[in-house]
């Protein structure tokens, strides 16, 4: 037997403290460096103590493994309890001992007041760009020429659509044959519209609403083409996609989110989705795609319209200067 060789017992010990060691600091530190983020990623309890587990049954089926094996590794242990070592030292592992776990137990059951831990904060602002604070959804509130515009299209039966719905439009209009295009728009605010233009005699009050509601439609056509596999049908946030996410698409529907925010921060953060938040946002990046890559300024209101409209919520409204 080499001059060297460690105690069974003691490489035992040695061996725990190693592997808690590693799980505990060092995969944390290399994540860190592989994954650059400003903070390491620590390795979950549940998952410690699986690892902590495993190790003490391989120990165990180590230690266990012979006779002479076992005999070994109870060497040191007898040797202490017999006063070999010092009566004294026996005394301090006797008393130091339990202190210790007694100690553990009293630290893990003990009720604690604690700072609540920092979590990720949704609505994060430290790069939110003032500018954005004040605007407000254009499609709102239409401008009188954007109403005078839309009457005159109404009467001559002119309405531009945005190219995403106008092709099912057309093929709608073919089919139908009817009187006129906005037919396709069942709901009030249309009928009426349709009525006032029979009797030649169109308000603009009445063309405000069936302008609104238009651009409603646009908005949910969107929505549904771009938002829906992660937000939902029903904006709560349950789309087919959702469920593949760690850090689910929000639920407009909830109170705390789309409802606290300006409307700019709305538009801000569906501009920049993702990769425009901050690292007040992490951990846990966020799905969310930069919508300004694929959607034009005003396809992005129209949506953000029928957004609040879907989720009947309306957003908080900018403090004046
Ligand atoms: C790939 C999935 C995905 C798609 C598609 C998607 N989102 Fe999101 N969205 C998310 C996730 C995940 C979050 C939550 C994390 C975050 O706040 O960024 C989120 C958050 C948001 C928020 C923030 C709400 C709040 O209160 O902070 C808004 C607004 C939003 N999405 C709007 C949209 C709009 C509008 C579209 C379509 C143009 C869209 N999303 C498409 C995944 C998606």
């Amino acid at each position: 037997m080499s001059k060297f060789k460690i105690n069974r017992f003691w490489s035992v010990v040695a061996t725990i403290l190693v592997i808690y060691g590693i799980v505990k600091w060092i995969i944390p530190a290399v994540s860190r460096n592989i994954t650059s983020l400003p903070f390491p990623l620590t390795v979950p309890g549940t998952l410690v103590f699986i690892y902590m587990t495993l190790t003490c049954v391989a120990l165990f089926a180590l230690v266990t493994f012979s006779d002479e094996f076992l005999e070994e590794f109870w060497g040191p242990i007898r040797k202490m309890l017999r006063g070999e070592y010092t009566k004294a030292f026996r005394l301090v592992v006797l008393v130091v001992v339990p202190l210790i776990v007694g100690w553990q137990i009293y630290d893990i059951t003990v009720p604690k007041v604690q700072l609540p831990s920092s979590l990720r904060i949704q609505h994060p602002s430290s790069n939110f760009p003032k500018k954005f604070e004040a605007i407000k959804n254009p499609f709102n509130e239409p401008s009188k020429e954007r109403v005078a515009a839309f009457i005159e299209q109404v009467k001559e039966d002119e309405i531009k659509f945005i190219p995403q719905v106008q092709k099912d439009i057309d093929t709608w209009k073919e089919e139908a044959d009817p009187d006129h295009t906005l037919q396709f728009l069942p709901g009030e605010p249309v009928k009426k519209l349709l009525a006032e233009l029979k009797a030649e005699k169109i308000t603009e009050a009445t063309a405000k609403q069936a302008l609104h509601q238009i651009d409603l439609f646009e908005g949910r056509a969107l929505y549904a083409m771009n938002c829906r596999p992660c937000h939902g049908d029903s904006v709560a946030g349950d789309g087919p996609m959702a469920d593949g996410f760690k850090l689910r698409p929000i639920n407009f529907t909830d109170n705390g989110t789309i409802e606290t925010i300006v409307e700019g921060y709305t538009f801000w953060r569906v501009m920049n989705g993702g990769p425009g938040l901050p690292t007040e946002a992490t951990p846990w990046d966020s799905a969310m795609p930069e919508w300004k890559k694929n959607l034009t300024d005003e396809e992005r209101w129209k949506i953000i319209l029928a957004e609040y409209d879907l989720a009947e919520k309306t957003p908080r409204i900018p403090e004046s200067e």
